[in-house]
């Protein structure tokens, strides 16, 4: 099987590419990626040796680029996990949001559509239902309520998606996964930021009082469901992916200076994201029941082992976060892209 993953650089996508190229051998990826400040090829180092994998740099929402690469590659599937993914860089700057989103999933689905390409894969997120009243959680039917420009662009994405089943009965499925954590993540986000400005004694922002509640689920769970549902969801349908674990934000932060050992005068609370979601709840109850998956990381261990992960890899913190992300790319792949490694 031969799949292109779009934003493979990114923290979730190259968990799936070295999950899926070390734990499978009949699976060829060509990872495509346009490495924006959150794509970095470095999270990709440990399989780009493999005959198995290939990169090529590109914008999805390029229709040439897309177009001739759909169809010299002819893939038999897409994983599609590019896109401008946080939510505060999404009110300070809505446009590459619009553009990366809804544009490039649009080109995406026209150039699979005209492919006749038989698997399309959109991963989305549970923020498209917005927040949820308790004691209720969201299940694949539940109205869409967006509440930011990043949530609403996932929304129009995902309902493009699914409208190119219904016109065109093109193969799609969506997913929609709650927050996830781990390993690579872009120290932007809450939990990456929380654990980096901690080990720098630097204040940790909790916006608002800290009570907004999110489900957390572990990254290498989520690349798991995504694959089973790959192989196995059934074309035109919806998939929540939760971590079946809700904790206000407050209490996250709490177990990560607990963690590291340091004082809660660190925590600091400032204003609060408009908009904000005050609660995620997703059911996630018709994947398990349909393909058996389950997560399998407990928050408590997987908060540990990224935890572990950020203190062995600061050099990888310092780069991310000093714009030296593309250094990589540079050194190793710039103008060879199409190489089948580097
Ligand atoms: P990320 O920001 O870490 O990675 C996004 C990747 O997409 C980067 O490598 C970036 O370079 C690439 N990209 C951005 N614009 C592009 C473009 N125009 N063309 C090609 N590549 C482009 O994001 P992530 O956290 O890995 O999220 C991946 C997907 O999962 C997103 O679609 C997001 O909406 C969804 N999701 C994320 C979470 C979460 O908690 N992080 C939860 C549910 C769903
Ligand atoms: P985030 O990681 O940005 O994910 P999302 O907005 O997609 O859920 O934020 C998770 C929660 O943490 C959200 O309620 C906002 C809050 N948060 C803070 O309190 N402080 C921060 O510095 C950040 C980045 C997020």
């Amino acid at each position: 099987m031969k799949i292109i993953v779009t934003g493979a650089a990114g923290f979730i996508g190259s968990c799936f590419v070295r999950q899926v190229l070390n734990e499978t051998s009949d699976v060829s990826i060509i990872a495509l990626d346009k490495l924006t400040y959150a794509g970095n090829l470095e999270n990709l180092k440990s399989v780009a040796d493999l005959p198995t994998f290939q990169f090529v740099r590109a914008d999805i929402a390029d229709a040439d680029a897309i177009e001739s690469l759909l169809a010299q590659e002819q893939p038999d599937a897409i994983v599609h996990f590019a896109a401008e993914s946080h939510v505060d860089r999404s009110i300070l700057s809505p446009a590459p949001v619009f553009e990366t989103n809804l544009k490039g999933t649009f080109v995406l689905l026209e150039a699979a559509r005209k492919q006749k390409t038989p698997r399309f894969v959109h991963v989305s997120t549970d923020e498209v239902y917005g927040s949820i009243r308790e004691p209720f959680e969201a299940d694949e039917s539940y109205p869409l309520i967006a509440s930011s420009p990043y949530s609403a662009s996932k929304a129009g994405s995902d309902l493009l998606a699914l409208s190119y089943f219904t016109t065109y009965k093109q193969p799609v499925i969506v997913t929609r996964a709650s927050n996830n954590y781990g390993p690579y993540q872009f120290p932007e986000k809450l939990i990456p930021l929380m654990i980096t400005n901690a080990f720098e004694d630097k204040p940790l922002p909790v916006y608002g009082n800290g009570m907004q509640v999110r489900d957390w689920l572990f990254v290498e769970d989520h690349c798991r469901a995504i694959h089973s549902v790959l192989l196995s969801g059934k074309e035109g349908e919806v998939y929540n992916i939760g971590g079946s674990r809700s904790l206000p934000n407050i209490e996250v932060v709490h177990k990560i200076l607990e963690i590291t050992g340091k004082p809660e005068s660190l925590i600091q609370y400032v204003t609060d994201r408009p908009g904000h979601d005050l609660r995620y709840a997703l059911s996630s109850e018709k994947i398990e029941k349909t393909t058996g998956w389950n997560p399998q990381v407990s928050f408590e261990s997987g908060l540990k082992l990224t935890v572990d992960w950020y203190l062995q890899n600061t050099p990888w913190v310092d780069r991310v976060k000093s714009g030296a992300y593309l250094d990589y790319y540079e050194q190793n792949y710039a103008g060879r892209e199409k190489a089948s490694s580097h």
